[in-house]
């Protein structure tokens, strides 16, 4: 069985096409690298994973079944992070907040749940995080917690949007190796969104990677190359291999690194042709 199948799904919003009649199956107990420029659809696509968007066309399967809302077996770690209102929770509470999905209760948790809480905790290396206030943490900390989240209830499939954003290299390092044995670990199938394809190097068997209204899966061989990229940014993109590390090259500048500048963004016109 897959773990997702798109079949011809289209993906509307606002009334413009975000994907376009696209077609992919993405096998269980992978690590998938969802990458793409500014505005791709990578969110959106997990979105509509999560049943929180329906197709406009096409079906979306998970797990074998059609997609829908509430699916306990898909755990999610969103890229919009609503944490200013709990910095006066401590870990443990952040997390506990989460169970069954009463996110911004604290429901008074029963054994299995606080069980759950725990073992979450100390999956992600964070029962020392479980008494501290979130306020006073890192964004690293906190992001380690978010990660807990996700994994609340044992989920199989796990779409983690943006895990690196605002992570210094050391610790962007240490959260793919968090996630990457953790998947491995668990068995899970993980979807993990990000804007630069040199820190998942190591860890991903898949890249998916979305621009154009186009999604082109496979190995990083098979798809990060000149002639896929230049089809789905529209233009001549070039890909550099120095020192085990890849670039991706529109003219002379590096794509990932000024779409990575401007990562909560939209739409900054900037002139480089880089949107799709
Ligand atoms: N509610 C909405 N209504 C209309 N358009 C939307 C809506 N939400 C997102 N969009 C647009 O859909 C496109 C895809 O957005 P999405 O957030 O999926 O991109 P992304 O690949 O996750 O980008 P980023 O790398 O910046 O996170 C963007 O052009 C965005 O402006
Ligand atoms: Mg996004």
């Amino acid at each position: 069985m897959n773990a997702i199948a798109f079949h011809h799904v289209t993906l509307t919003l606002g009334g413009r096409d975000i994907l376009s009649e696209v077609d992919l199956a993405i096998p269980e107990n992978a690590f998938i690298g969802v990458l793409g420029p500014n505005g791709a659809g990578k969110t959106t696509m997990m979105r509509a994973i999560l049943g929180l968007l329906r197709p406009a066309a096409g079906i979306i399967d998970v797990l074998g079944a059609p997609a829908t809302r509430g699916n306990a077996s898909v755990g999610y770690m969103p890229q919009t992070r609503g944490i200013a209102s709990t910095a006066g929770l401590c870990g443990w509470d952040f997390v506990a907040a989460a169970v069954d999905g009463h996110r911004w209760g604290l429901p008074i948790l029963d054994a299995a749940g606080r069980r759950d809480v725990q073992r979450v905790l100390d999956l992600v290396g964070a029962s020392d995080l479980a008494r501290r206030p979130l306020g006073e943490m890192s964004g690293g900390e906190r992001q380690r917690l978010l990660l807990a989240q996700s994994l609340l209830g044992s989920p199989r499939l796990l779409l983690l949007d943006e895990p690196l954003i605002s992570l210094d290299p050391r610790y962007q390092r240490a959260m793919v190796e968090l996630i990457s044995s953790l998947q491995r670990e668990l068995g899970l199938t993980v979807l993990f969104s990000a804007h630069e394809l040199n820190p998942l190097l190591g860890a991903l068997d898949q890249v998916l990677y979305l621009g154009g209204g186009h999604a082109a899966l496979g190995t990083v061989d098979e798809v990060i190359t000149g002639p896929v990229l230049s089809r789905l940014y529209g233009s001549d993109i070039e890909v550099v291999h120095l020192n085990g590390r890849i670039f991706v090259m529109s003219g002379a500048h590096e794509i990932e690194r000024d779409d990575h500048q401007h990562d909560h963004g939209h739409g900054h016109g900037d002139g480089h042709t880089h949107h799709v």
